[in-house]
């Protein structure tokens, strides 16, 4: 088999690009028997050449602060943006495919926010803009819902999505570890963002989300109007009321469809015990899908750190080798997919987790439950503690379904009651269907 040099650029060096020159060097012999092409990194822009790398790729590499040097080579066929950020990736990135080179990104940011034009570009050029390694880190999703999944329409699509912010969770709950001691660690261990906030927000798994819909179900989430809620609000008291109750507080995007509408959200919810995505520790993610044929299916592995993310990197770079001429980006046959019609985040339907901190003191139980009645909201659960800390003790309800509209009228009149002590703390509860 007569074997083709492929040159690749890579615009950043850092925790991905360095993990990804790694696995070209240590599994060279294994990447050589899966192609017929060699794949020589020919140039890496960076910031500042002079940095230290986590990894030497050798001598046929120049390190540059040029983006022409990428960009205006006719050598390299295929580009890999793993800068992040929005500006310069995206005008990186339109740059590259307007030279007439694939992309192969890990920025789901850029895609999520600025990806339409993007998509629509490539497909007009016929060129790939692949972004396996932007959802889930390692896990090969895209992948599996391009093609493995295709037979199937998707009913719906739960997951843990953000490595940091999981780990942060796992390690509050099971270590006692403060906010700031896990996010520390998930740093160190180059889990984080650049900007922390996009993790612990919800930004970034939001960003997979958006992502995610568009390869569900074949249309362009405008990413502006998803409900986003991160895990600052998440305190020490209710991740043992959850564990009373017998479940995890997760961070969890839900993709559902109601009638022709699309009911996408991110927030940290309760989890039950026994469901598969609650008992996924450290920087795993996890994504449950749902095919009206195929039944449910799960994905688990390393969703952030350096090596299963550029594991997806180079497995998007391998694919675009073989599919060099005919590249698919979405797996649907429109180029232009439609705009998603959203489901009002009000009008969204969950069971809910409610904790009212309250004086201790007669009718307080019956106030809040007539409230409730009222906006027909029925209550599933209810304990009162005694915390013998003084005066407030805490009140859970867990609700049956309610929408989300109903659950915010229950809070805005019970913050009106002169026993409420503190504002009310609302969570999602999702649960694992058949
Ligand atoms: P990183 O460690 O901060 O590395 C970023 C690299 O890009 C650095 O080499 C930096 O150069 C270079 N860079 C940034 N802005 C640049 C600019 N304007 N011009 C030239 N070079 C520039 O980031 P990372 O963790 O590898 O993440 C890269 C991308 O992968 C992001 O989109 C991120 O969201 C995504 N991602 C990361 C992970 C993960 O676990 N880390 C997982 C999935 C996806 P210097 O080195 O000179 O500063
Ligand atoms: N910061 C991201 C995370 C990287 O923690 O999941 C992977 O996308």
């Amino acid at each position: 088999v007569s074997r083709r040099v492929i040159n690749l650029g890579l615009a950043g060096f850092g925790t991905v690009g360095s993990a990804l020159a790694r696995i070209m060097v240590e599994n060279a012999d294994d990447v050589a028997r899966r192609t017929t092409a060699d794949l020589r990194i020919k140039t890496v822009l960076v910031r500042d050449p002079d940095k230290p790398r986590g990894f030497d790729p050798g001598p046929e590499t120049t390190f540059t602060t040029r983006v022409e040097d990428i960009l205006d080579d006719p050598e390299i066929d295929i580009v890999l943006e793993l800068m992040g950020g929005l500006d310069n990736a995206e005008a990186f990135t339109r740059k590259a495919l307007e030279a007439g080179k694939h992309v192969v990104t890990a920025n789901k940011a850029l895609l999520a926010e600025r990806g339409r034009p993007l998509f629509e570009l490539a497909a007009r050029k016929n060129l790939g803009l692949y972004y396996e390694a932007s959802i889930a880190g390692g896990i090969p999703i895209v992948q599996a819902l391009k093609h493995s999944l295709a037979a199937n329409r998707i009913d719906k699509l739960q997951g843990i999505l953000n490595g940091t912010a999981n780990f942060i969770m796992s390690e509050m709950t099971t270590k006692g570890m403060s906010f700031e001691e896990a996010l520390a660690e998930a740093t160190e261990l180059g889990y984080a963002e650049a900007d922390p906030t996009l993790d612990v927000d919800g930004i970034d798994a939001a960003h997979k989300l958006a992502l995610l819909v568009r390869l569900c179900h074949g249309q362009h989430y405008p990413f502006e109007e998803m409900h986003i809620e991160g895990i600052r609000g998440v305190t020490p008291e209710d991740i043992r009321f959850a564990r009373e109750f017998g479940y995890r507080i997760k961070l969890i995007g839900q993709i559902r469809q109601d009638g022709s509408r699309i009911d996408a959200g991110m927030f940290p919810a309760l989890v039950r015990d026994r469901f598969l995505l609650s008992k996924l520790g450290k920087n795993l993610n996890g994504i449950r899908v749902m095919g009206n044929m195929v039944g449910p299916l799960f994905f688990t592995g390393q969703g952030a750190g350096g090596l299963p993310t550029a594991s997806a990197v180079l497995a998007d770079i391998l694919m675009l080798v073989r599919r060099i001429d005919a590249p698919d980006n979405t797996g649907f046959i429109e180029s232009d997919l439609p705009l998603a019609e959203v489901l009002p985040p009000e009008e969204s339907v969950h069971e809910f987790y409610l904790r009212f901190t309250v004086a201790d003191r007669p009718g307080v139980m019956a106030a809040i439950a007539s409230v409730m009645a009222e906006n027909d909201v029925s209550i599933a659960q209810a304990i009162q503690r005694d915390t013998g800390e003084g005066e407030l003790v805490p009140l859970v309800f867990m609700t049956h379904t309610a929408s989300t509209r109903a659950i915010a009228r229950c809070l805005e009149a019970t913050s009106a009651f002169d026993f409420i002590g503190a504002p009310t703390a609302m969570l999602r509860i999702i649960e694992e269907d058949a």
